[in-house]
Formats: structure tokens, C-alpha cells, sequence
């Protein structure tokens, strides 16, 4: 049975030094701080309680969590995969607090990635209360490190339902919604989460964000500039750990019934319609 995703929901990251990604998500990134502790802090970037937080632990165990529609869709998720024989562990209560949400499953991708189904985001009875003036308007799509793009993107596509909305040579962008893409996938000798985006208003918030973090010299890692698939415009910097974040506006809407999917070439153009090279090892043509 197809586990049938309906968004993507939450980040979880870990660092050695929880004030220092602190001051970076809401001085630099302009999230809502929220759930403030000691050793663990999450963050608001749109009507949800929680779509990423930062606890003490190794960067490289990383969490993405993924909204299914009810209690039943979650159940079938958990017998579906660990009938393909994959590792699946429910979440404890202290753990479904921390995350704002009713239910969860927790496995690992393929690449062996941490992935969680979760049901019933909870909803805030306001939008973000952003730290800076960035334009947020929420949490969008994530990158996720492939060690086998072709295998990953049979399990997104077959085991779940995402569907390919365009290919980078080896690198295909798969969406849940009409939402161009949702879930990159990068090829690389890693697992976990390569980028975070968040969606921004306009263009002027990406321009001017992209000259705040040139002030703060936060390593801008590609752009500004102009994705020829989705068509967004982007920044994307690096924060603490090298987690790379991306800011962009204007991605593209799929029409389910007329769109095909589409195959790039893996060069410079296919990544940046102005110009721009990335300076991310992955993307390196
Ligand atoms: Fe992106």
C-alpha cells in the first residue's frame, strides 16, 4: 500500500553548541524561537508550532518530518515498511511534545537518512512572530543527501507517493503537492539533510537578505539567483555546522494532469539561469 505523504512538516538538527545555532536561526535566519531549554530549542517559521529545532548532539544525525493525513495513514505507513523489512519505532510522548504533533514513526531512508511520519501538525493560533524583518512565509522543501539517487527516488516515488518533477542529471526534485519540488535528492557519499528552504515574500526579501548576510559574513554559498526548474529565485548560505539554508520566492505550481517531467543537464545552467556557480561540493559540475 502506498504511504501517501501530504507535506513536509519539521527539521530536526543537532549541534555541539545549541546558543550559537540559537543566535544564528533567529538573529540570521529570522525564525521565531519557541519551547526555549537548556539543551534543546525549537523554532516557528509559519502557522505551525514547529518546522525546525536544534538540541545538543552530533550535526550529522539530522531528522526530517513528513505529514500524513490521520492515525489510520500512520499505521499503514508502519506496516508497509516494516514489511519491507525497514527498522520502524513509534514515538514517546516526551518526544510527540517536543515535535507538536499527535503521532509519529520513526525509520531510516535508504541512505539511512532519519525520516518521521507524523500526524496532526498542531497549528498556532497566529503565524510566525519573525526575529528580523526576513519575509518568511514558512518552511518549503528540504535537500536530502543520496548515497544511490535512482534507489532513493524509487522508494519516494514507489513506497510513497512523491513524484518527479524534474531530473539534474542524477538528481532528481520530487514533489508531494503541486509544489514544484518538496524533497531534493543529492548524490553524495553522506546521508541526512543536504539544505533547508524557506519561502520568502518577494524578491526584494531574498536581495535583502542576501546584503544582511554579506554585512554579518555568513558564507553565501550560491546565488542570488534563478532555478531554471522550479523557477524560483534563491540565496542559499551556509549556518553553523555547514548546514546550508536556502531563502527563495516564486516556485513554480505543477498541474498534476498536463505536467511531464523533465531532464537537465548536470552544469552550472541547469542549477542557475543568471549565471551563478554554486559553491556547494554536491552540486560541482
Ligand atoms: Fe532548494
Amino acid at each position: 500500500m502506498t504511504i501517501n505523504i501530504i507535506d513536509i512538516a519539521y527539521t530536526r538538527l543537532k549541534t555541539p553548541d545549541v546558543a550559537a545555532a540559537t543566535d544564528f536561526a533567529t538573529r540570521i535566519l529570522g525564525l521565531e524561537p519557541v519551547d526555549r531549554a537548556v539543551d534543546r530549542l525549537s523554532f516557528r517559521s509559519d502557522s505551525r508550532m514547529s518546522t525546525m529545532s536544534y538540541e545538543i548532539g552530533d550535526p550529522s544525525e539530522t531528522i526530517v518530518g513528513f505529514e500524513l493525513a490521520n492515525g489510520e495513514d500512520l499505521l499503514n505507513a508502519a506496516k508497509t515498511l516494516e514489511a519491507l523489512g525497514y527498522e520502524v519505532c513509534y514515538g514517546s510522548h516526551e518526544e510527540r511534545e517536543q515535535r507538536h504533533v499527535s503521532e509519529f514513526i520513526a525509520f531510516r531512508d535508504p541512505s539511512g537518512g532519519r525520516i518521521e511520519f507524523a500526524v496532526s501538525p498542531q497549528i498556532g493560533g497566529n503565524g510566525a512572530q519573525l526575529s528580523r524583518d526576513a519575509g518568511i512565509t514558512g518552511f518549503s522543501h528540504v535537500g536530502l543527501f543520496s548515497r544511490d539517487p535512482d534507489r532513493d527516488e524509487h522508494f519516494w516515488t514507489q513506497i510513497c507517493n512523491a513524484r518527479v518533477s524534474d531530473r539534474v542529471g542524477e538528481l532528481p526534485l520530487l514533489r508531494l503537492s503541486q509544489i514544484h519540488h518538496s524533497i531534493a535528492l543529492v548524490p553524495a557519499d553522506r546521508c541526512g539533510i543536504q539544505h533547508i528552504n524557506h519561502q520568502v515574500q518577494s524578491i526584494d526579501d531574498v536581495q535583502r537578505s542576501y546584503a544582511l548576510l554579506s554585512q554579518h559574513k555568513v558564507p553565501i554559498v550560491f546565488g542570488p539567483g534563478r532555478h531554471p526548474t522550479s523557477g524560483a529565485r534563491f540565496v542559499y548560505f551556509e549556518g553553523p555546522d555547514g548546514m546550508v539554508f536556502e531563502y527563495s520566492v516564486g516556485v513554480r505550481e505543477v498541474d498534476e494532469e498536463t505536467y511531464r517531467e523533465r531532464q537537465f543537464g548536470f552544469e552550472p545552467k541547469s542549477f542557475c539561469m543568471w549565471g551563478a556557480t554554486p559553491k556547494i561540493k554536491e552540486l560541482s559540475t
